[in-house]
């Protein structure tokens, strides 16, 4: 089967020597085609170039869908690495609470925040989590998002750790976007251990890490760096045991102050440190030297009313940054990547162009799948966004909370959204 699509205003983000990301001044480079065609083959991107040489394409007899792209962009569909949708129910009432003047801190100390989605996850069975869950990657899907990082982290016992692995590996299966799964059980102190996180921390590595690895449920090993959650040492110690298993870290840090996370992260060499709301020019230092992601999440920023990461410091210091949702009830009730974008540039100054790497190119490194996602090359599988009529990528932003995802082709095949 193959699919070709003809006079594209614009094919953005091509490549004809891919990179595993872009940095510093590269970020605001994004090659195009104008007036091009792209031609798919099953999954994969085949050919692409100007409309003025689609006469080299061979199409023999095979079966072709053709699709009229005039006056449309077609680009990368974005690559969301970080996101927490598996979850019961929601936290309303939580959100009523910040809006009266309390702090998600202080949500969490009187019970709420995660353990709050985890007491409601324990009680709830996985079909229902599974069903809640697709309707979040169908919404998200509608966003132009095809390929998503999944964490566990509101099961908090080895039993409810394992039934979201095993519905995030349910998701896999069941649907077009590329999802990877990540073990995030150090995600809060559950209350039976409430006054010794040592036998917690015991209890995931001794249990929890050897479970996962044995079901093969999880590709990455997360832990909350943060103080009243996990300390450094603590992080350390999980991700040694995770590591052992092949389990490479990716992890949060430095979302409430300087946690010590990104050290460790880099220490550890993981695919990604994010939030970084926090961040000192030591840790930029280290960050500079290593193969970890920066990752972004400026839906949290909004949403909690913290600092926004300073993005456009790490950019002009030659680094390469990722962009993602955080999609989870507490902190960023939303997987909207184009409101990602739209915050990213307005509030933290990314051009348009610096935007798109980030939630491309680097988002698929940060989910270890760059060889595969987040550009135009040839080879590459087809998940594909499709815009409606726009003037320019920049329009993508400007719009801000309009959607101007048209069309989301995956694995080369156009999707219901
Ligand atoms: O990335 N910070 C830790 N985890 C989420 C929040 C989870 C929650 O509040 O349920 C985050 O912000
Ligand atoms: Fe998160």
């Amino acid at each position: 089967m193959k699919v070709l699509l003809q006079n594209i205003r614009k094919l953005v983000q091509t490549e004809s020597n891919p990179v595993e990301w872009v940095a510093g001044r590269d970020m605001a480079k994004l090659p195009e085609i104008s007036d091009a065609f792209l031609l798919i083959n099953n999954e994969w991107i085949e050919d692409f170039g100007p409309m003025s040489e689609m006469g080299r394409i061979n199409l023999n007899d095979d079966l072709v869908t053709e699709i009229d792209c005039k006056g449309r962009h077609v680009l990368p569909a974005w690559c969301d690495s970080h996101s927490h949708i598996v979850y019961a129910g929601s936290r309303e009432k939580e959100f009523v609470g910040r809006i009266r003047g309390l702090s998600y801190q202080e949500i969490a100390y009187q019970g709420g925040g995660i353990l709050n989605s985890a007491k409601l996850l324990r009680e709830t069975p996985a079909e229902v989590l599974f069903e809640q869950a697709s309707h979040r990657v169908q919404e998200v899907m509608k966003h132009g998002t095809g390929a998503l990082e999944i964490k566990s982290g509101y099961g908090l016992t080895v039993e409810d750790e394992l039934k979201m692995l095993r519905v995030i590996q349910w998701l896999r299966q069941t649907t077009p976007v590329c999802i990877r799964a990540t073990f995030l059980g150090a995600h809060a102190v559950p209350d039976e251990y409430k006054n010794d996180v040592r036998g917690y921390v015991d209890l995931i590595i001794n249990e929890m890490i050897p479970q996962v690895a044995s079901e093969e449920l999880a590709d990455y090993i997360d832990v909350f760096c943060e103080e009243g959650y996990f300390s450094p040492e603590d992080t350390e110690r999980i991700l040694m045991a995770g590591m052992k298993y092949g389990l490479r870290p990716k992890i949060h840090a430095n979302e409430m102050g300087h946690s010590g996370g990104v050290e460790v992260g880099v220490k550890y060499n993981a695919l990604s440190v994010d939030h970084l709301e926090y961040l000192s020019d030591h840790d930029i230092e280290l960050l500079r030297d290593s193969e970890t992601m920066p990752t972004i999440l400026p839906g949290a920023s909004f949403f909690l009313g913290i600092p926004y990461a300073p993005a456009r410091k790490l950019i002009d210091a030659g680094l390469p940054i990722a962009l993602a949702t955080d999609y989870n009830p507490g902190s960023s009730p939303s997987g909207n990547m184009n409101f990602v974008g739209s915050l990213a540039a307005i509030k933290q100054k990314l051009l348009p162009e610096e935007v798109i790497n980030a939630c491309t190119i680097n988002g698929a490194y940060a989910m270890g799948l760059s060889d595969r996602l987040g550009s135009i090359a040839r080879g590459k599988i087809a998940n594909l966004i499709i815009t409606s009529e726009i003037t320019g990528v920049e329009s993508l932003q400007y719009n801000f909370g309009s959607n101007l995802i048209d069309t989301l082709i995956l694995n080369g095949e156009v999707q219901t959204i």
